[in-house]
Formats: structure tokens, C-alpha cells, sequence
């Protein structure tokens, strides 16, 4: 049995005393893929910066890496922060830097590393995501699919426990997608680092996935293999996993109000 990297135990979150999450409880475990499904609105990206500790819940405790976020100092959470790596939704380079200055401004920033050592630390990042021979290109000369790359390689520049992708796909053709579903599934293995995706996208999850959760309406509906989500006979969790235009998805949107549809939309 692996170790647990990060525990959520009865995290609630509520915007606007709307619920977002409801009390829920999740395990990674240390070293796997685990992949959050969920609707737009479902609350993905939310959760997921709680485990970055980019916001703090209404109730309940976050352990990562052993340590309790909600008690930290700003100084220890700076440091966790530093232990852990994200690509954000929409990848978030410095476009007046180049790669190379890209990937190496967090150790620049957090590290007395001299500049020899960083060269070689930022081009085994680059070489890590296929964008070694890229290191002097400025953002607006990168495709989608390399700006992705970047943000990982920037994200990696720490040597992160703990990698999290939101919505890695997002704005990638199918064939970029796949190829950046496969450097998550590469680095994963090669670094041996644990893996926490956000997405709604089932093609790129079932690609990815050891584990999968979905999430609903602020709740964990089920938790489990590719296999088993696959093979699951929850209406809900059938809908979702298969794509199915008619379910329970369906029938509450259309017994919904139009308006409170479109308020629970995300942007
Ligand atoms: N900072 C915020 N202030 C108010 N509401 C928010 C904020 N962030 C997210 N929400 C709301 O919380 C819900 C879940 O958002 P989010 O976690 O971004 O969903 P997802 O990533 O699954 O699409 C949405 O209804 C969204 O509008
Ligand atoms: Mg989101």
C-alpha cells in the first residue's frame, strides 16, 4: 500500500454562501495519476486550489505532504508552494521573457543556484518536455501545444513532489492534446512524481488516469479505476463517463430554471 501524498477530510467551500463543496473527503495517494472529472461548475478548479493552498476552506482540513495548509504560516506556505509544481488553464508565461528566462525565473527567485547551474538545471526542464532546441523563442513565436510545454517545464523547475494540471487540453487540437496527455503520463513515470489533473475531457482522462474521481454538485459521486468508471451502471456517472445526451444530467437541467442554469455556468 503507498503512502497518502495529500488528504481532504470534510472540505467545504462556499462562494457567496453558495456551496461549491460539500464536505468532501479525498486521498491521493503518493506517486499515481489521479484525474477530477466534473462539469463546468462542478467545482474542479476550486478544489483544486484549495490543494494548492490558493484558498483556504470554510470547514474541514487539507494535509499535503504531511502538513495541515489551513495552519500555516504565509512563510510555510510559501515553501510548500515551492515543493509543488501547477499548470494553470491557461498555461501563464511571462511573454517579455523568453523560455529559457521563463523556466528559470522560479529558481531565480527562490534559490541562490549560480547562473552556470541554472542553465543546466532550466535545459534538463526543457529537454524534460521535448522544448530543449526552443530555450531562446519568445511566447508569441510558440504554438498552444508548446506553450503548454513551457508552463511544465517552468512548473517542473523546482523539482516538484506534486504536479497539478488544470484542464490540461484546454485549447489544444486532439493530436496536441494527446501528445501533452502522453509528456503527463511520461513525467509521471520518469520523475515518479505524484500526478493531480483536473479535466473534463474523458478521451484525455481515460488516457491519463490510475484513479478517477467525479465530482457533482459539490459531492464525490464515485471514485475509481478506468475500468471500473467505464463499466459503472450510475445513471449520473454513465451520462458523464459516456457522453450520453439523455440522464439525469439532462433531466435536471431541463426541471432547472433557466437562470439559476446559467448563473451555476462557469466562464
Ligand atoms: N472567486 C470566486 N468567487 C465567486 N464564485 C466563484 C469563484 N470561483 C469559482 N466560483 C464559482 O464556483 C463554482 C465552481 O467553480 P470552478 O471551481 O471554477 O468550477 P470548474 O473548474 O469545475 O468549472 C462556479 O459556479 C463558479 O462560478
Ligand atoms: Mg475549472
Amino acid at each position: 500500500m503507498s503512502d497518502v501524498a495529500i488528504q481532504v477530510r470534510d472540505v467545504t467551500k462556499k462562494y457567496d454562501n453558495r456551496v461549491i463543496l460539500d464536505a468532501i473527503g479525498l486521498d491521493v495517494q503518493e506517486a499515481e495519476t489521479l484525474v477530477i472529472l466534473g462539469g463546468s461548475g462542478s467545482g474542479k478548479s476550486t478544489l483544486l486550489r484549495l490543494m494548492i493552498g490558493n484558498i483556504i476552506p470554510d470547514a474541514g482540513t487539507i494535509l499535503s505532504l504531511g502538513k495541515d495548509l489551513c495552519a500555516m504560516t504565509p512563510r510555510q506556505l510559501a515553501d510548500y508552494r515551492r515543493s509543488i509544481g501547477v499548470l494553470f488553464q491557461s498555461g501563464a508565461l511571462f511573454n517579455s521573457m523568453t523560455v529559457f528566462d521563463n523556466v528559470a525565473l522560479p529558481i531565480r527567485e527562490h534559490t541562490d543556484v549560480p547562473e552556470e547551474t541554472i542553465s543546466i538545471m532550466v535545459k534538463i526542464k526543457l529537454e524534460l518536455v521535448g522544448l530543449r532546441q526552443h530555450a531562446d523563442k519568445m511566447p508569441s513565436e510558440l504554438s498552444g501545444g508548446m506553450k503548454k510545454r513551457a508552463g511544465l517545464a517552468r512548473a517542473l523547475a523546482l523539482d516538484p513532489k506534486v504536479l497539478f494540471y488544470d484542464e490540461p487540453s484546454a485549447g489544444l487540437d486532439p493530436v496536441t492534446s494527446a501528445e501533452i496527455d502522453q509528456l503527463i503520463i511520461d513525467l509521471n513515470e520518469k520523475l515518479g512524481v505524484t500526478t493531480v489533473v483536473v479535466t473534463h475531457e474523458m478521451d484525455s482522462a481515460f488516457r491519463i488516469a490510475d484513479r478517477m474521481v467525479l465530482l457533482d454538485r459539490g459531492k464525490f459521486i464515485v471514485s475509481g479505476s478506468p475500468d471500473e468508471m467505464r463499466n459503472s451502471k450510475d445513471p449520473l456517472v454513465r451520462q458523464f463517463v459516456h457522453g450520453l445526451t439523455e440522464g439525469p444530467l439532462t433531466d435536471r437541467r431541463r426541471a432547472g430554471g433557466y437562470e439559476s442554469d446559467l448563473l451555476a455556468e462557469d466562464i
